[in-house]
């Protein structure tokens, strides 16, 4: 992307070129489960509201997309949902591999199932391990989409990667994707330092920064440090973001659903209306149900 070429986007050791895993120096990963704690720290809020809107729509089948370490996913799995998890980053999915070991004796955690894929060749990855399989809900969640860069300029690549995640759908199945308030960054340049789908027991502080190329914003830096040590050891480390806007983001979604989905935005779990700056907007697409 053109920022990337004037800006340097990664942590050291960290390959430019491929897929870009910016986890795959393992320091965001180590320090994640601490960061979000584990699935009894979800809020309680964020719980409410994702699984009282797959209930509410008769959902069963969930893949999580983004799994990362396997928080969310633990968290359905716990609550009876069958779930696939997928994440491109191996350091990340191993935290997953080692919390279904760990739990390998809870019948539950048999039938959870933990796979590589990327969202760019989401469809034929996860039919090489469960061929023909559509689910109930797809979710891309805790600002995970916005990962993804834009190495083209004109969203091509992110593009692609929503009418994949529409095409893993079953007619009448939801996807449920969110992104940070990046127009209130943008106008900021802050990012709000609590979290509304963790509880985080240590104190982060977000270093936020924006970088505009040619007039645009095209791409947020969040130098993250924790200070989660017993012995007062920080963690530090940056994790870069392609800055949707909600109107932009808001139409590039509706034209993956080919403009046929029911599409719901809510903004820190509540209607849009409630909130006046959120942290997070949450998209809900229903697939056309033919
Ligand atoms: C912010 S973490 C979120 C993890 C989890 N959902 C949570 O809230 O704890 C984002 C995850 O997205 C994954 N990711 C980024 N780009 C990806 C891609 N192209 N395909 C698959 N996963 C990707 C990263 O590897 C990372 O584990």
């Amino acid at each position: 992307m053109a920022a990337d070429k004037v800006f340097h986007s990664r942590s050291e050791g960290i390959p430019s070129e491929g897929v870009k895993d910016q986890y795959a120096d393992g320091k965001a990963a180590r320090v994640w489960k601490k960061f979000i704690g584990d699935s009894n720290e979800r809020t309680q809020n964020y719980k409410n509201f994702l699984i009282g809107l797959l209930r509410k729509n008769g959902c069963e089948s969930v893949l999580d997309i983004a799994c990362g370490t396997g928080i969310d996913s633990m968290m359905l799995v716990e609550e009876g949902f069958k779930v696939v998890s997928v994440d491109a980053s191996d350091k990340m999915l191993k935290h997953a591999l080692k919390a279904r070991w760990d739990r390998r004796k809870d019948p539950k955690y048999d039938e959870w199932i933990i796979e590589e894929a990327n969202w760019e060749t989401l469809p034929r990855d996860v039919s090489s391990f469960l061929p023909g399989k559509l689910f109930d809900a797809v979710i891309c969640l805790g600002n995970s989409f916005a990962h993804l860069l834009d190495d083209d300029g004109d969203q091509r690549g992110q593009k692609m990667c929503l009418r994949n995640f529409a095409q893993c759908l079953k007619p009448g199945g939801l996807l449920f994707i969110d992104h940070r308030n990046y127009d209130a960054m943008i106008n900021s340049g802050a990012t709000p330092g609590h979290s509304i789908y963790y509880n985080c027991k240590y104190p982060v502080d977000i270093k936020t920064s924006v970088l505009v190329v040619r007039g645009k914003p095209e791409l947020v830096t969040l130098d993250y440090c924790i200070d989660a040590g017993e012995h007062n050891e920080k963690s530090e480390f940056r994790l870069c973001y392609y800055p949707h806007t909600l109107k932009k983001f808001t139409s590039m979604l509706e034209e993956a659903f080919d403009a046929r989905a029911k599409h719901e935005i809510y903004a820190d779990f509540k209607p849009l209306n409630q909130v006046s700056t959120p942290g997070f907007y949450i998209h809900v697409m229903e697939k056309a149900k033919q």
